[in-house]
């Protein structure tokens, strides 16, 4: 079951996030330390909104979307993790679904997002729900790392 996130979810929301498997932070562990700051500041945002997905009361994944993007219409796709023993089971699709729906519910007629160049299952992923990659963008994050931006028209 996806819902909407409460405040009580923020620390299922940072542990899941901690012991994610995202390749980031299998080459940059020490920075596994950022992230309940980052993850805080986003969940608090009131531009953003954040779903978890439960599984026997059990939150296992999440998204988060920010209700803006610098292009008309748009919207982002600002966070997703699934925990890695829940991967492969088209959980990370169902959320995005869910997110994408959101999106256009509020009006937006475009999703985009960042992901690293490192991360190349996530660009796999995003490429099979039908996202194309637009731009690169050097030292994104600020590590020296390239981020991809990839982007879909919801309604199209
Ligand atoms: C990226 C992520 C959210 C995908 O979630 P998931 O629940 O495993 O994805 P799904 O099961 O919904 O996969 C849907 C499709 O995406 C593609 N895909 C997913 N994982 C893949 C992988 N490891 N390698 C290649 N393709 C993959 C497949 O085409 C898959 O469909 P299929 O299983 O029928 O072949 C998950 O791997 C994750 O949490 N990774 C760590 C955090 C991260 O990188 N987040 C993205 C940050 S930008």
């Amino acid at each position: 079951m996806i819902r909407k996130a409460k405040e009580e979810d923020l620390d299922k929301i940072i542990s899941l996030e901690m012991n994610s498997s995202h390749p980031f932070y299998e080459i940059y562990p020490e920075r596994r330390k950022g992230i309940p700051i980052w993850v805080t500041r986003r969940f608090n945002e009131s531009n953003n909104e954040f779903f978890v997905y439960e599984k026997n009361n059990v939150v296992i994944g999440y998204v988060g979307l920010k209700k803006e993007f610098p292009a008309p219409e748009s919207g982002e796709i600002i966070t997703l993790t699934v925990s890695i023993e829940e991967q492969r089971k088209g959980i990370g699709k169902e959320l995005m679904d869910f997110a994408e729906k959101r999106l256009e519910e509020l009006g937006f007629g475009r999703s985009f997002l960042y992901t690293g160049k490192e991360n190349p299952r996530a660009q796999s992923f995003y490429g099979k729900l039908g996202y194309k990659k637009i731009n690169e963008f050097p030292d994104y994050y600020g590590t020296g790392d390239v981020a991809f931006l990839y982007g879909k028209w919801l309604k199209k």
